[in-house]
């Protein structure tokens, strides 16, 4: 079956050294997620020592089409029109609309870890003059803040209609849980939407970090 293409760009822009287990993931979902909808999904700026040993589950979406993986950055795209770009900024004074929709068609990420506090690195970003707009005020994780602008700009839903769950608690075994400092969607089962093998991943960190 094809997918009809939405037209949109969807950018994250690398930023960590590493690529970990859980960017790893996230991209994975992203780009799984917007080739559902025929979004095109571009990873930039990573460095060639990156690019060229990227893990194995990415280079299956790279393969595929589903993600094209590069060291240049955002700006270097041929394929967008900077006037067309929005950079989705938590410190954006506006919030994204599903009008936006018609004013952009490029959006862009910061690929970065969650932090808590924010430290704000999305300013790492703003040096390309893009429009900024928030997803409201609490921080997503990189992948809830894709799905978030796709169903404001595609499906049309305003911020205020989307199901969310603010800093929902993991129960990591009988004893444990901890609390995840973001903002996610909440999925049909009740559940936070997170990449799949994520919570097995946090389980894993966090015996880790009991490992003394
Ligand atoms: C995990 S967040 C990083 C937030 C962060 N701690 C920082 O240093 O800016 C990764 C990316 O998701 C997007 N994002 C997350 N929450 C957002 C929000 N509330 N509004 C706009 N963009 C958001 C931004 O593009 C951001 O760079």
């Amino acid at each position: 079956m094809s997918t009809i293409s939405t037209g949109k760009y969807y950018i994250v822009e690398h930023l960590e050294p590493e690529m970990g287990e859980w960017s790893e993931l996230e991209y994975a979902t992203i780009s799984t997620e917007c080739a559902k909808t025929g979004g095109k999904l571009y990873l930039t700026s990573l460095p060639t020592s990156l690019l060229g040993n990227l893990p194995g589950r990415l280079v299956e979406h790279t393969v595929s089409g589903r993600l094209i993986a590069t060291s240049i950055e955002v700006s270097q795209l041929s394929e967008i029109k900077s006037e067309r770009v929005c950079l989705l900024d938590p410190a954006a004074q506006t919030d994204l609309k599903p009008e936006d929709g018609e004013i952009f068609d490029t959006y862009v990420f910061g690929g970065i870890l969650g932090d808590d506090p924010p430290r704000d690195r999305t300013s790492e970003l703003r040096k390309y003059g893009y429009q900024g707009r928030r997803l409201g005020p609490k921080q997503m994780t990189t992948d809830t803040a894709v799905r978030v602008t796709r169903m404001v700009v595609e499906d049309k839903l305003p911020l205020y209609k989307i199901p969310y769950v603010d800093f929902p608690e993991l129960k990591l075994s009988k004893h444990e849980s901890t609390e995840m400092p973001f903002r996610y969607v909440l999925g049909e089962n009740g559940q936070p939407i997170m990449p799949e093998g994520m919570v097995e991943l946090i389980k894993k960190d966090a015996d880790k970090s009991f490992d003394f």
